[in-house]
């Protein structure tokens, strides 16, 4: 088989046309940390936790949680028109439902609901800090029910949360 140098540079031309689109890190991991600042090496990003999906008691919404080592598996997560994406287990472990977050509100947890969200209001600043209504910092864990520690934003509770910010990541940091 042979290609014309004409066929090769279109060939190479496309391949980093696909390789630049933003859509690069279409399927992402949230991670928390106390730097804004991306590393390349998720692990090495300060006091940083993983994160996963929880189901409280006695409400539709499923919030995102901190997650040490040893889980099983961690959400991915996709993001468009202002809402994240991600697929779980609907209630009682029944059927699979994409959850959508729902807009995003001072003194609340991030949600996430199976149905259709239309308000969206998240973005990822420099592809990869994530943003509520273009704002980077206000994110907080909290301490919550079952002894979770959950992501809200812009908590009013000074003593149970601590600031952090949201970082999109291709691999988990343990
Ligand atoms: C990332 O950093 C951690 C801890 O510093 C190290 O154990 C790990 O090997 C590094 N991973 C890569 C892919 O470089
Ligand atoms: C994303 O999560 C879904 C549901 O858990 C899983 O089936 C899929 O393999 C994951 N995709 C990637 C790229 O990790
Ligand atoms: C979540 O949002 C997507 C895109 O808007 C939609 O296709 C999907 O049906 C929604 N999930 C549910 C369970 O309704
Ligand atoms: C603030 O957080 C603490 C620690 O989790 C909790 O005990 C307290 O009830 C919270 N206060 C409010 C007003 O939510």
């Amino acid at each position: 088989m042979k290609f014309s140098t004409f066929t090769l540079a279109l060939l190479s031309a496309s391949i980093s046309a696909v390789a630049a689109l933003p859509t690069e890190l279409t399927n992402f991991l949230l991670v928390t940390t106390n730097q804004a600042e991306a590393t390349s090496n998720t692990s090495n990003l300060k006091a940083v936790s993983a994160t996963s999906l929880f189901d409280p008691y006695n409400q539709p919404a499923l919030l995102l949680r901190l997650i040490g080592p040893g889980y099983g598996s961690l959400p991915n997560f996709t993001l468009s028109s202002g809402t994240l994406h991600t697929v779980a287990p609907g209630p009682h472990g029944i059927g699979t439902y994409e959850y959508n977050s729902t807009t995003v509100t001072a003194g609340q947890e991030l949600q996430f609901l199976a149905s259709t969200q239309t308000a969206g209001n998240l973005a990822l600043s420099d592809g990869y800090l994530l943003t509520v209504d273009g704002e980077k910092e206000g994110w907080m864990i909290c301490e919550g029910q079952l002894s979770s520690e959950t992501l809200w934003w812009k908590s009013t509770n000074a003593t149970g949360c601590e600031k952090t910010f949201l970082h999109a990541v291709k691999s988990a940091p343990y």
